[in-house]
């Protein structure tokens, strides 16, 4: 790539970290920086003959991983046998069921793949998910350690947002997720997901920023194998900063996920 090429590149990463609140992420002197390392949008044939890997390749030498990876298989071959989507209109070639670690002790879950996530079978990896990305490396960790899942498993048209119907339709596969990976930590982006974890119809504006539970502590019906909640942390969805970009929208996601860091103890990247 040429110098003022990946110059502009690095300046629109940089630009992008500011925009959620960190001013500085040290590059390691071997990082490359590519076009994908950008916030620019995928090619438009990103994908378009090939068929990724649902998830992103790991090490499998961890047993626990290996077991939990054969779990979630089988929840996902039991979403595929009864496909809950058949009650809803879809717009959709693939189901899109999660990226990551099984063994992640932070898991983030969205509201629905859009077209991107659909031509590649991958949760957030359009622009929201590349600022989601910048993000989760804002807080210091990579794609590859946390788990990431939506509460939808396929492409709602337009990119509709799932009514809470629809929404309880996936959730038992959504509950089996977290069950298995069982995370330290759940950060909820955007009102279905939220709605759903605290079976609330509050909105996000109301319950960012402060810690909630999953299964919440007035649930009516709990789900199994949750005696013990998940702290939940309700942030914005990222395609709803990039829509309205505002210096306090940013701060407010940031300190949001800053909340998440000192519970687990993370430093943000330097
Ligand atoms: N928005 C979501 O909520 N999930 C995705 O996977 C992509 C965009």
């Amino acid at each position: 790539m040429e110098p003022s090429r990946a110059r502009a590149l690095a300046i629109q990463d940089a630009e992008a970290l500011a925009m959620i609140g960190v001013d500085f992420v040290r590059l390691s002197p071997k990082t490359r920086i590519t076009e994908s390392s950008t916030l620019s949008p995928l090619p438009a044939d990103a994908a378009s003959d090939v068929r990724l890997p649902s998830v992103s390749p790991r090490p499998t030498s961890n047993p626990e991983r290996a077991r939990r990876e054969q779990a979630l298989a089988e929840v996902l071959a039991r979403y595929e046998r009864d496909c809950p989507h058949q009650h809803f209109p879809t717009d959709h070639h693939c189901i899109v069921f999660h990226d990551g670690d099984p063994c992640a002790r932070l898991m983030f879950i969205g509201e629905a793949p859009g077209a991107d996530e659909d031509r590649i079978g991958r949760p957030f990896v359009g622009k929201a998910g590349q600022l989601l990305d910048k993000m989760i490396a804002g807080m210091g960790l990579t794609r590859q350690e946390v788990y990431i899942a939506n509460v939808l498993k396929v492409r709602p048209p337009n990119n509709a947002t799932p009514t809470p119907e629809q929404a309880e339709l996936c959730a038992p596969y959504l509950y089996d997720q977290i069950r298995i990976v069982r995370p330290e930590v759940i950060v909820t982006l955007g009102r279905p997901a939220t709605q759903l974890l605290l079976a609330t119809r509050q909105g996000i504006n109301e319950l960012r920023g402060r810690w909630q539970s999953f299964p919440p502590p007035d649930a009516l019906a709990r789900p199994e194998g949750f005696e013990t909640p998940i702290p939940v942390m309700p942030t914005f969805h990222p395609a709803f900063l990039l829509r309205q970009y505002t210096p306090e929208n940013k701060r407010k996601v940031w300190e949001d996920l800053k909340l998440v860091m000192a519970r687990l103890g993370l430093k943000p990247a330097r």
